[in-house]
């Protein structure tokens, strides 16, 4: 090949070499594939070589077009992945860094009220065991909150003094605010075919005020169908949840046989506790905890379940008097009263939300 060819390959390449940035590069590209760039003068030259060496130069000449093309081509792809990585190295951020404390204006942090840290953790002891959080309407229909629940007519829960009833709608039915999240059993069984596996927290309302009670309260419902559910599973599970919420590997956990109209049979639970110190775990005292049973075949009926296929259990537990217990707080009242002071001494970091590995 002749040596004006080999000069023109060689200084390309040293070129390309040497070209840094994507700019250096197209410099060189122009000056050697554009419309007067030296290769591009070469084979416009071509016109003017004798007639007998035309053939092999200009074959010559195409070789080495498509070899500059080529090698111009690399050098771009190599150049823009060295300025994707130099990019990505520049950017860079460290995310195990600590975030700061107050908020950039300057405003203080505020904190995860004790009411919806015990959701929050709640939810993850329960989550890790399958579940799904479900949801229903503080305002529910009688027939939801009692009738579908297996709750007869003339069952005191039905009485003016527990229950908030509102005017009646067009049924001639009042309705009410709901006295248990236990209605949402029944809408979940409506809304979605077995397996279910839910807990509903939420508000709940009884017309009742000291400081244990509040007309406003809240509950945390469970609710498992599938097949083969036994009283085995409704007592792993409590037992499980008890333990990782309150954060004591042997708690003492007991179940008593009890009654609730949509559960058969029904239990209630109760946890080891010191009545005198208030310390739980051990003292040899019970106290009772939480309602709990099979779900009633009226109920999975009333729900369009087949009872002889499902079987499930279901459990409800008050917000307020589990938080009491973890924390130690001796009054109900002051969750709902905004007062800073205690806010500020009950309060979550919203920074540290609930994790199963350091124990909620
Ligand atoms: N709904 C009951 C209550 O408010 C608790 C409960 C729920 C009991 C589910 C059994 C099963 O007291």
């Amino acid at each position: 090949m002749s040596d004006d060819l080999d000069a023109l390959r060689g200084e390309t390449a040293s070129a390309l070499a040497a070209a840094a940035d994507l700019r250096a590069w197209d410099a060189v590209r122009v000056g050697t594939l554009g419309k007067s760039g030296r290769l591009t003068g070469l084979l416009k030259g071509l016109g003017g070589v004798p007639a007998e060496d035309r053939r092999e130069r200009g074959a010559a000449l195409n070789r080495l077009k498509a070899e500059l093309e080529a090698a111009i081509e690399a050098r771009r792809t190599a150049l823009e992945a060295a300025a994707l990585e130099a990019r990505l190295a520049s950017e860079r951020m460290d995310v195990s860094l600590p975030p700061r404390a107050h908020a950039p204006g300057g405003a203080e942090l505020g904190g995860i009220h004790p009411i919806s840290r015990t959701i929050e953790e709640l939810t993850a002891i329960f989550g890790a065991m399958g579940f799904r959080v479900a949801e229903g309407p503080d305002i529910e229909s009688d027939w939801l909150n009692f009738s579908a629940l297996n709750i007869p007519d003339h069952h005191p829960a039905r009485q003016d003094h527990d229950t908030f009833y509102l005017p009646a709608g067009a049924d001639g039915r009042r309705p009410v605010l709901r006295t248990h999240t236990s209605p949402v059993q029944a809408r979940t069984m409506l809304g979605q075919e077995p397996p279910i596996r839910v807990i509903v927290p939420g508000r709940t309302w009884r017309a009742d005020h000291d400081a244990t009670h509040s007309p406003m309260f809240h509950q945390v419902e469970g609710l498992v169908i599938d097949r083969g559910i036994t009283l085995g599973h409704l007592k792993g599970c409590l037992i499980d949840f008890l333990r990782a919420f309150f954060g004591i590997g042997d708690l003492p956990v007991r179940f008593r046989a009890s009654y609730f109209p949509f559960t058969e049979p029904s239990m209630e639970v109760d946890i080891g506790w010191n009545r005198k110190t208030g310390e739980l775990g051990k003292g040899g005292d019970w106290l009772e905890i939480l309602g709990s049973g099979m779900v009633h075949p009226r109920v999975l009926a009333n729900c369009g379940i087949d009872a002889r296929e499902w079987q499930g259990f279901a459990f409800g537990m008050g917000i307020e008097r589990i938080t009491m217990l973890k924390h130690g707080m001796p009054d109900l009242r002051p969750f709902y009263e905004s007062d800073l002071r205690w806010l500020r001494h009950y309060a979550a970091d919203p920074l540290s939300p609930p994790s199963l590995t350091e124990g909620v």
